[in-house]
Protein backbone atom coordinates (compact mmCIF):
# COMPACT_ATOMS: atom_id res chain seq x y z
CA UNK A 1 0.00 0.00 0.00
CA UNK A 2 0.89 3.45 -0.71
CA UNK A 3 0.47 6.29 1.42
CA UNK A 4 0.57 9.50 0.28
CA UNK A 5 -0.02 12.91 1.74
CA UNK A 6 0.88 15.88 -1.27
CA UNK A 7 -1.88 16.42 -4.17
CA UNK A 8 0.92 16.29 -7.12
CA UNK A 9 1.88 12.72 -5.93
CA UNK A 10 -1.55 11.65 -5.47
CA UNK A 11 -1.95 12.42 -9.44
CA UNK A 12 0.83 9.90 -9.97
CA UNK A 13 -0.31 7.52 -7.89
CA UNK A 14 -4.13 7.54 -9.62
CA UNK A 15 -2.03 7.83 -13.03
CA UNK A 16 -0.16 4.47 -12.27
CA UNK A 17 -3.27 2.72 -10.48
CA UNK A 18 -5.18 3.58 -13.90
CA UNK A 19 -3.15 1.98 -16.44
CA UNK A 20 -4.59 -0.60 -17.78
CA UNK A 21 -7.91 0.62 -17.59
CA UNK A 22 -8.06 -0.42 -14.23
CA UNK A 23 -11.11 0.60 -12.43
CA UNK A 24 -10.43 2.53 -8.90
CA UNK A 25 -12.90 2.74 -5.69
CA UNK A 26 -13.02 5.16 -3.09
CA UNK A 27 -13.34 4.76 0.07
CA UNK A 28 -13.90 8.03 2.27
CA UNK A 29 -13.11 8.13 6.00
CA UNK A 30 -11.88 10.58 9.05
CA UNK A 31 -9.84 7.52 10.20
CA UNK A 32 -10.33 5.64 13.46
CA UNK A 33 -11.89 2.93 11.18
CA UNK A 34 -13.79 -0.15 12.38
CA UNK A 35 -15.13 -3.06 11.10
CA UNK A 36 -17.87 -0.78 9.50
CA UNK A 37 -15.33 0.90 7.30
CA UNK A 38 -13.87 -2.15 6.65
CA UNK A 39 -16.89 -3.93 5.02
CA UNK A 40 -16.51 -0.70 3.01
CA UNK A 41 -13.34 -1.86 1.75
CA UNK A 42 -14.31 -5.19 1.27
CA UNK A 43 -17.33 -3.81 -1.15
CA UNK A 44 -15.27 -1.66 -2.83
CA UNK A 45 -12.68 -4.53 -3.41
CA UNK A 46 -15.86 -6.64 -5.10
CA UNK A 47 -16.30 -2.83 -7.43
CA UNK A 48 -13.14 -2.22 -8.76
CA UNK A 49 -9.19 -3.67 -9.10
CA UNK A 50 -8.03 -1.02 -6.83
CA UNK A 51 -9.26 0.85 -3.74
CA UNK A 52 -8.27 4.04 -2.52
CA UNK A 53 -8.89 5.05 1.11
CA UNK A 54 -8.70 8.61 2.33
CA UNK A 55 -8.46 9.65 6.07
CA UNK A 56 -8.93 13.54 6.50
CA UNK A 57 -11.13 15.01 9.80
CA UNK A 58 -12.57 16.99 7.90
CA UNK A 59 -13.09 20.58 10.18
CA UNK A 60 -15.71 21.96 7.91
CA UNK A 61 -18.44 19.73 8.89
CA UNK A 62 -17.92 20.25 12.43
CA UNK A 63 -20.06 23.06 14.36
CA UNK A 64 -18.27 25.56 16.43
CA UNK A 65 -19.20 23.63 19.57
CA UNK A 66 -18.80 19.54 18.29
CA UNK A 67 -15.62 17.16 18.82
CA UNK A 68 -13.24 18.01 16.01
CA UNK A 69 -10.25 18.55 18.46
CA UNK A 70 -11.44 15.32 20.68
CA UNK A 71 -12.34 13.37 16.91
CA UNK A 72 -10.03 9.61 17.76
CA UNK A 73 -6.48 10.02 15.11
CA UNK A 74 -5.26 6.56 15.08
CA UNK A 75 -3.22 7.05 12.02
CA UNK A 76 -0.47 4.10 12.32
CA UNK A 77 -3.23 1.76 13.30
CA UNK A 78 -5.74 2.59 10.31
CA UNK A 79 -2.75 2.08 8.07
CA UNK A 80 -1.83 -1.62 9.56
CA UNK A 81 -5.81 -2.34 8.91
CA UNK A 82 -5.64 -1.05 5.17
CA UNK A 83 -2.29 -2.42 4.35
CA UNK A 84 -3.88 -5.90 6.12
CA UNK A 85 -6.93 -5.45 3.56
CA UNK A 86 -5.05 -4.93 0.54
CA UNK A 87 -6.10 -1.43 -0.18
CA UNK A 88 -4.03 -0.04 -2.63
CA UNK A 89 -3.64 3.39 -1.56
CA UNK A 90 -3.96 5.67 1.60
CA UNK A 91 -4.90 9.42 0.92
CA UNK A 92 -4.15 11.36 4.18
CA UNK A 93 -3.77 14.56 3.21
CA UNK A 94 -3.24 17.75 5.91
CA UNK A 95 -5.70 20.44 6.52
CA UNK A 96 -3.08 23.14 4.71
CA UNK A 97 -3.53 20.65 1.15
CA UNK A 98 -7.26 20.37 1.61
CA UNK A 99 -7.87 24.20 2.34
CA UNK A 100 -4.97 26.30 1.65
CA UNK A 101 -4.73 29.83 2.82
CA UNK A 102 -7.67 31.88 0.72
CA UNK A 103 -9.96 28.77 0.25
CA UNK A 104 -13.20 30.74 -0.47
CA UNK A 105 -15.37 27.94 -1.84
CA UNK A 106 -18.87 26.51 -0.28
CA UNK A 107 -21.12 23.15 -1.73
CA UNK A 108 -24.65 23.43 -0.67
CA UNK A 109 -26.92 20.41 -1.71
CA UNK A 110 -30.50 21.84 -0.84
CA UNK A 111 -33.26 19.09 -0.80
CA UNK A 112 -32.16 15.86 1.17
CA UNK A 113 -29.68 18.09 3.60
CA UNK A 114 -32.68 19.92 4.97
CA UNK A 115 -33.99 18.13 8.38
CA UNK A 116 -32.68 15.59 10.82
CA UNK A 117 -29.00 16.04 11.02
CA UNK A 118 -28.97 18.79 8.38
CA UNK A 119 -31.63 20.95 11.44
CA UNK A 120 -29.33 19.93 14.32
CA UNK A 121 -25.81 20.78 12.99
CA UNK A 122 -26.32 23.84 10.50
CA UNK A 123 -23.64 23.69 8.30
CA UNK A 124 -22.63 20.18 8.57
CA UNK A 125 -23.58 18.85 5.02
CA UNK A 126 -22.24 21.85 3.43
CA UNK A 127 -19.09 20.85 4.76
CA UNK A 128 -19.44 16.98 3.90
CA UNK A 129 -20.47 17.82 0.30
CA UNK A 130 -17.12 20.16 0.22
CA UNK A 131 -14.75 17.57 1.27
CA UNK A 132 -16.37 14.64 -0.87
CA UNK A 133 -16.71 16.81 -4.29
CA UNK A 134 -12.88 17.74 -3.48
CA UNK A 135 -11.99 14.04 -2.75
CA UNK A 136 -13.78 13.01 -5.83
CA UNK A 137 -11.79 15.56 -8.06
CA UNK A 138 -8.67 14.85 -6.60
CA UNK A 139 -9.03 10.52 -6.55
CA UNK A 140 -11.20 10.67 -9.79
CA UNK A 141 -12.75 7.56 -8.53
CA UNK A 142 -14.99 4.79 -11.05
CA UNK A 143 -16.86 4.45 -7.70
CA UNK A 144 -17.47 5.38 -4.02
CA UNK A 145 -18.73 4.11 -1.51
CA UNK A 146 -20.16 5.31 1.87
CA UNK A 147 -21.60 3.60 4.34
CA UNK A 148 -25.42 3.15 5.36
CA UNK A 149 -25.57 5.04 8.85
CA UNK A 150 -25.12 8.26 7.51
CA UNK A 151 -28.18 7.34 5.60
CA UNK A 152 -28.67 10.88 5.02
CA UNK A 153 -24.75 11.79 4.19
CA UNK A 154 -25.49 9.14 1.47
CA UNK A 155 -28.45 10.58 -0.09
CA UNK A 156 -26.90 14.29 -0.29
CA UNK A 157 -23.68 12.80 -2.08
CA UNK A 158 -25.95 10.66 -4.54
CA UNK A 159 -27.71 14.20 -5.00
CA UNK A 160 -24.40 15.78 -5.53
CA UNK A 161 -22.89 13.71 -7.51
CA UNK A 162 -25.86 13.48 -9.76
CA UNK A 163 -26.35 17.63 -10.08
CA UNK A 164 -22.78 17.81 -10.82
CA UNK A 165 -22.36 15.45 -13.07
CA UNK A 166 -19.59 14.02 -11.05
CA UNK A 167 -20.33 11.26 -13.63
CA UNK A 168 -19.12 8.15 -10.65
CA UNK A 169 -21.00 5.34 -9.22
CA UNK A 170 -22.19 5.97 -5.45
CA UNK A 171 -22.78 2.85 -3.76
CA UNK A 172 -24.19 2.84 0.45
CA UNK A 173 -23.30 -0.02 1.90
CA UNK A 174 -25.21 -1.73 5.26
CA UNK A 175 -24.93 -0.82 8.84
CA UNK A 176 -22.80 -3.26 10.44
CA UNK A 177 -23.81 -3.87 14.27
CA UNK A 178 -21.82 -4.99 17.31
CA UNK A 179 -23.32 -7.93 18.19
CA UNK A 180 -25.66 -6.76 20.75
CA UNK A 181 -26.95 -4.22 18.16
CA UNK A 182 -25.30 -1.16 18.31
CA UNK A 183 -24.23 0.66 14.87
CA UNK A 184 -20.57 0.65 15.04
CA UNK A 185 -19.26 4.57 14.70
CA UNK A 186 -15.97 6.01 15.61
CA UNK A 187 -17.95 8.31 18.12
CA UNK A 188 -18.84 4.87 20.39
CA UNK A 189 -15.02 5.47 21.62
CA UNK A 190 -16.47 8.25 23.84
CA UNK A 191 -18.93 6.24 25.77
CA UNK A 192 -18.72 5.37 29.30
CA UNK A 193 -19.42 1.61 30.08
CA UNK A 194 -22.84 2.50 31.58
CA UNK A 195 -23.21 4.53 28.47
CA UNK A 196 -22.89 1.93 26.17
CA UNK A 197 -24.86 -0.33 27.76
CA UNK A 198 -27.86 2.37 27.57
CA UNK A 199 -27.34 3.43 23.66
CA UNK A 200 -28.67 0.01 23.02
CA UNK A 201 -31.89 1.52 23.86
CA UNK A 202 -31.88 3.22 20.37
CA UNK A 203 -31.49 0.23 17.81
CA UNK A 204 -33.83 -1.63 19.90
CA UNK A 205 -36.50 1.77 19.45
CA UNK A 206 -35.87 2.05 15.84
CA UNK A 207 -36.55 -2.12 15.67
CA UNK A 208 -39.31 -2.11 17.22
CA UNK A 209 -40.96 1.15 16.16
CA UNK A 210 -40.08 -0.28 12.71
CA UNK A 211 -41.83 -3.53 13.47
CA UNK A 212 -45.12 -1.51 14.64
CA UNK A 213 -45.54 0.90 11.41
CA UNK A 214 -44.88 -2.31 9.27
CA UNK A 215 -47.96 -3.67 11.05
CA UNK A 216 -49.43 -0.57 10.22
CA UNK A 217 -49.52 1.65 13.82
CA UNK A 218 -50.07 5.42 13.36
CA UNK A 219 -47.00 6.92 12.95
CA UNK A 220 -47.11 9.93 15.28
CA UNK A 221 -47.93 8.26 18.35
CA UNK A 222 -45.03 5.08 17.23
CA UNK A 223 -42.74 7.69 16.96
CA UNK A 224 -43.38 9.82 20.00
CA UNK A 225 -43.43 6.27 21.98
CA UNK A 226 -39.76 5.44 20.37
CA UNK A 227 -38.39 8.58 21.82
CA UNK A 228 -39.77 8.86 24.87
CA UNK A 229 -38.66 5.08 25.16
CA UNK A 230 -35.13 6.39 24.44
CA UNK A 231 -35.04 9.08 26.84
CA UNK A 232 -36.50 6.90 30.01
CA UNK A 233 -33.51 4.63 29.04
CA UNK A 234 -30.42 7.29 29.75
CA UNK A 235 -30.15 9.43 26.36
CA UNK A 236 -30.05 13.09 27.63
CA UNK A 237 -31.89 14.66 24.78
CA UNK A 238 -33.65 13.35 21.18
CA UNK A 239 -32.73 15.19 18.30
CA UNK A 240 -35.46 13.28 16.02
CA UNK A 241 -36.87 9.97 15.70
CA UNK A 242 -38.39 10.27 12.08
CA UNK A 243 -40.15 8.26 9.11
CA UNK A 244 -38.99 9.63 6.02
CA UNK A 245 -39.23 8.38 2.29
CA UNK A 246 -35.49 6.61 1.52
CA UNK A 247 -35.27 8.35 -1.68
CA UNK A 248 -36.00 12.47 -1.43
CA UNK A 249 -35.95 11.74 2.80
CA UNK A 250 -39.23 13.67 2.73
CA UNK A 251 -40.75 13.02 6.54
CA UNK A 252 -43.60 10.86 6.02
CA UNK A 253 -46.73 11.44 8.62
CA UNK A 254 -48.41 8.01 7.30
CA UNK A 255 -46.29 4.62 5.67
CA UNK A 256 -48.27 3.90 2.66
CA UNK A 257 -46.11 0.84 1.53
CA UNK A 258 -43.11 3.15 -0.17
CA UNK A 259 -39.65 2.38 0.49
CA UNK A 260 -39.23 4.19 3.61
CA UNK A 261 -36.53 4.66 6.33
CA UNK A 262 -36.76 5.51 10.11
CA UNK A 263 -33.92 7.71 11.11
CA UNK A 264 -33.28 8.57 14.46
CA UNK A 265 -30.45 11.20 16.17
CA UNK A 266 -29.83 11.33 20.58
CA UNK A 267 -27.50 12.41 22.95
CA UNK A 268 -26.38 9.95 25.62
CA UNK A 269 -23.91 11.79 27.65
CA UNK A 270 -22.19 14.32 25.52
CA UNK A 271 -21.98 11.46 22.58
CA UNK A 272 -24.57 11.86 20.06
CA UNK A 273 -25.45 8.92 17.86
CA UNK A 274 -27.42 8.16 14.89
CA UNK A 275 -29.07 4.99 13.62
CA UNK A 276 -31.69 3.84 10.64
CA UNK A 277 -33.22 1.07 9.96
CA UNK A 278 -35.08 -0.28 6.70
CA UNK A 279 -39.23 -0.39 6.30
O1 LIG B 1 -18.72 9.73 6.89
C1 LIG B 1 -17.61 10.27 7.10
O2 LIG B 1 -16.70 9.70 7.71
C2 LIG B 1 -17.37 11.67 6.59
O3 LIG B 1 -18.50 12.46 6.71
C3 LIG B 1 -16.80 11.72 5.17
C4 LIG B 1 -17.78 11.16 4.15
C5 LIG B 1 -15.51 10.94 5.11
C6 LIG B 1 -16.50 13.17 4.77
O4 LIG B 1 -15.59 13.75 5.64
Amino acid sequence: MQTNNQLDLLRDNIAALRKNGKRIALVPTMGALHAGHMALVEEAKRHADAVVVSIFVNPTQFGPNEDLDAYPRTLERDSDLLRAAEVALLWAPQAATIYPEGFATKVHVDGPSAGYCGGARPGHFDGVALIVAKLFNQVTPDVALFGEKDFQQLAVIRRMALDLDFGLEIRGVPIVRDEDGLALSSRNAYLSVEERRNALALPRALHDAADRIRGGADVASTLAAASADILSSGFAHVDYFALADSHSLEPLTHYDGRSARLLAAAKIGKTRLIDNIAI
